[in-house]
């Protein structure tokens, strides 16, 4: 010690050790790019897989020997029986959701049946009530009836829970195992606040809180104080770690096309805060990316094509959303969206899927940039006006007319379809790894 108290430089501990690299999967344009499917391929190699936001508005499709999974709010990596499933702190969890999803799931095949044992829940994860998702609906039809416009949200309460966490009037896992009669007389409270903003709302607050309850012991196991549990996860023997991201870059609260957006950050930064976990320990960041481009819901869509090619998309494509059944809005691939998507996120590499569903086209366009009044624009527009008023420029590559579905590594694409991964990876900058050509596992086609 010296004097000053400080210790000598030979003892003072040297620079913490960063611990584990996580792989995060993100999804680069506004969602539905096939997250599930790239975390599927990577979970087979990870011992633990995570959600950081977003609820059960998401919907991950994972095809394992032809039976076709759907994963709203578990990790969809949860499907390799080796793995860990962990829901941070920033996932909003509708309890009966995950149980009804889980069970679904469980009845498909034997590789879930111990789901329980293989979840844990971060004790600061908000919970999505009933009265959320019946808000998020009134709330739609008073956007539709007063401004003539609604968001198309999926009405899983998305918005209203993540405005009462805002609000800090919420409540959390910890609360629900925690004294029983206190969190019901916080819950009534919240309830009839919602009563009084909405009062035709009605809402069954006994019948509720009595469903509530029966979860309590289930939950219990799972359960864990989600900072120390992801930091010995982290700081523990070499771990293979991924984190699954939920909607997209252009639905991100503060970098999506607002007010046309989800309420919570599907970007990189959503990581850290969602699971508790320093920036550091970020490792690959991968965008998914589908070779064209779909939405669900209300909002601009700079290269749309409301005509023959969009329904070609749509079909081929079949582009219903996983949790609405809604038909997705389709159009070419738009790599202004990416490159945003990219300056976030800070892409490590991209997966690219449904490359197969462009195999009949003879021609096939790509936005590389905006023009609004005949200038080009150097930015992503912030206001939605503008980004419903942009000219896109589109570059016209040729098609292949050839059926890609069994292809297996680059060099057996057609040569115009290696074109068009070329072309993207050098306008964005981010090496494309993966190429997707099929729902299968199988019909992923590693680069490097
Ligand atoms: P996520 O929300 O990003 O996980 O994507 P979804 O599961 O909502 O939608 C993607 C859809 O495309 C699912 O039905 C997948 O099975 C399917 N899919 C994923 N990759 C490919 C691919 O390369 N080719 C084809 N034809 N379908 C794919
Ligand atoms: P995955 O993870 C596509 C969209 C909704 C709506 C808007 C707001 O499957 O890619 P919300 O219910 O979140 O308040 O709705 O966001 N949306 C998605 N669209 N894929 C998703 O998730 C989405 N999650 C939210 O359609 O336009
Ligand atoms: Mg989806």
């Amino acid at each position: 010690m010296s004097e000053s108290g400080c210790q000598e430089p030979a003892t003072r501990p040297g620079i913490p050790s960063v611990g584990n690299r996580v792989t995060v999967v993100l999804g680069a344009q506004w969602g539905d790019e096939g997250k599930g499917k790239v975390v599927d391929l990577l979970a087979q190699d990870a011992d633990m897989v995570c959600r950081c936001q977003g609820g059960n508005n998401a919907g991950h499709t994972v095809v394992v020997d032809s039976v076709e999974y759907d994963f709203h709010l578990l990790p969809s990596g949860i499907i390799n029986p080796n793995v860990t499933a962990f829901i941070g702190n920033g996932v909003v969890i509708h309890l009966p959701g995950l149980f009804e999803e889980a069970a679904k799931n469980e009845r498909k095949g034997k590789s879930l049946k111990d789901w329980e044992k293989r979840l844990i829940i971060s004790d600061r994860a908000h919970i999505v009530f009933d009265f959320h998702q019946a808000v998020d609906g009134v709330q739609e039809q008073l956007r539709q009836e007063q401004v003539g416009k609604n968001l198309g949200t999926t009405k899983k309460g998305i918005g209203p829970v993540y405005s009462t966490k805002a609000a800090r009037s919420g409540l959390r896992i910890c609360d629900l195992l925690a004294d029983f009669t206190h969190f019901s007389e916080r819950y009534k409270v919240l309830a009839r606040q919602y009563q009084a903003m909405y009062p035709s709302l009605h809402i069954d607050m006994d019948g509720e809180l009595a469903r509530l309850k029966t979860y309590v012991e289930q939950i219990k196991p799972m359960v864990r104080d989600g900072v120390h549990y992801m930091y010995e996860a982290l700081h523990g023997p070499s771990k293979n770690i991924l984190v699954e991201g939920a909607n997209a870059a252009l639905l991100d609260i503060d970098f999506g096309t607002y007010p046309f957006v989800t309420s919570s950050n599907c970007t990189v930064g959503g990581v850290c805060t969602g699971l508790g976990m320093p920036p550091q320990n970020v490792g690959q960041v991968y965008g998914v990316v589908k070779a064209y481009t779909t939405r669900v819901g209300i909002g601009a869509f700079p290269s749309e094509q409301n005509n023959d090619i969009g329904e070609l998309l749509q079909s081929r494509g079949k582009e219903v959303g996983v949790t609405t059944g809604r038909k997705r809005r389709c159009g070419w691939l738009d790599l202004v969206l990416i490159k945003y998507a990219h300056m976030i996120n800070g892409f490590t590499a991209l997966a690219l899927t449904k490359l197969d569903i462009l195999d009949v086209l003879p021609e096939i366009k790509v936005g590389v940039a905006y023009k609004v009044d005949g200038q080009t624009i150097p930015h992503f527009p912030a206001n939605q006006e503008v980004l419903l008023h942009v000219e896109v420029q589109y570059e016209t590559l040729p098609g292949w007319n050839t059926n890609t579905t069994s292809a297996r590594s680059f060099d057996e694409l057609p040569e115009n379809a290696q074109k068009y991964v070329c072309f993207i990876e050098e306008h964005v900058g981010v090496p494309v790894k993966w190429i997707g050509v099929g729902k299968s596992r199988e019909s992923m086609i590693q680069r490097f």
